[in-house]
């Protein structure tokens, strides 16, 4: 069940979708990743915030972790975040967590973004960023950087072969989409996505790169928590 905010958020062409319901087991803290504390606040709090303020955006639905629906609406209201439609409870996995979130998604939305609550730091750059490919026809827009390291398959402790590095990127979030070609993605089989272009690309959905953020690591071990906090 969605639980519905307070909030006065007015149907618009953007939506952002916050997928925030895993549990964050290899952070290993107490609750989920999502009420981690990060510099005083929730984790959540911090992408929330930026996509509040962002001008770009008009409406916001939380994937929350099961049970966690309440204090995430919570938090929206603490934050005056109004643009926070909708928390709904996520799934099991990252893929019917956004299915979840997208069911809330106003028929009249143009396009739907993305977003990881793991990754806090959103800088409205990037924003900016993915929304210029849609304008042009592409399907998707997707904020990638360049692999540094070598990279070799390996098998049982033995490398097979280098990889050819030269065609590959690390995609991050947040990941822009036009609603309905993410609508049709998501009608599908969700099984092994781990991330929601490749569902758009499934349909024959043609996704764009961006530069993306060294900024928007995804905190996921308490290591990671602590340089994010660094970079505050
Ligand atoms: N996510 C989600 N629903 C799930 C699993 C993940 O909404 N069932 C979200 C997480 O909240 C996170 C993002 O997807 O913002 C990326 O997932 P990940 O970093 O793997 O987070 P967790 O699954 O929570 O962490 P772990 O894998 O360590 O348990
Ligand atoms: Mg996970």
């Amino acid at each position: 069940m969605a639980q519905r905010s307070g909030g006065s958020a007015e149907v618009g062409a953007t939506w952002v979708l916050i997928a925030a319901a895993g549990s964050g087991e290899r952070l290993g803290i107490d609750r989920p990743k999502a009420f981690a504390v990060l510099g005083e606040r929730p984790l959540l709090a911090e992408s929330l915030d930026r996509l509040e303020r962002c001008e770009l955006v008009d409406a916001i639905v939380v994937a929350a972790p099961p049970g966690w629906e309440e204090p995430s609406i919570l938090l929206a209201e603490e934050l005056a975040a109004s643009k926070v439609v909708a928390c709904v409870a996520g799934g099991a996995t990252r893929a019917e967590s956004v299915a979840a979130a997208l069911a809330e998604v106003d028929e009249q939305a143009l396009v739907v973004i993305v977003h990881d609550a793991a990754r806090p730091l959103l800088d409205e750059a990037v924003l900016e960023r993915l929304l210029v490919p849609l304008a042009e026809g592409f399907d998707g827009a997707v904020p990638v950087l360049a692999v540094a390291d070598t990279l070799k398959r390996v098998r049982d402790g033995v490398v097979f072969e280098t990889v050819d590095r030269e065609a590959l990127v690390a995609a991050q979030t947040p990941q822009a989409f036009l609603a309905p070609t993410l609508r049709r993605a998501f009608a599908r089989d969700l099984e092994g996505a781990t991330d929601c272009a490749s569902l758009v690309e499934r349909v024959g959905g043609r996704v764009a790169v961006v530069d993306g953020d060294k900024k928007l690591l995804k905190v996921t071990t308490a290591d990671d928590l602590a340089l994010v906090e660094s970079w505050l």
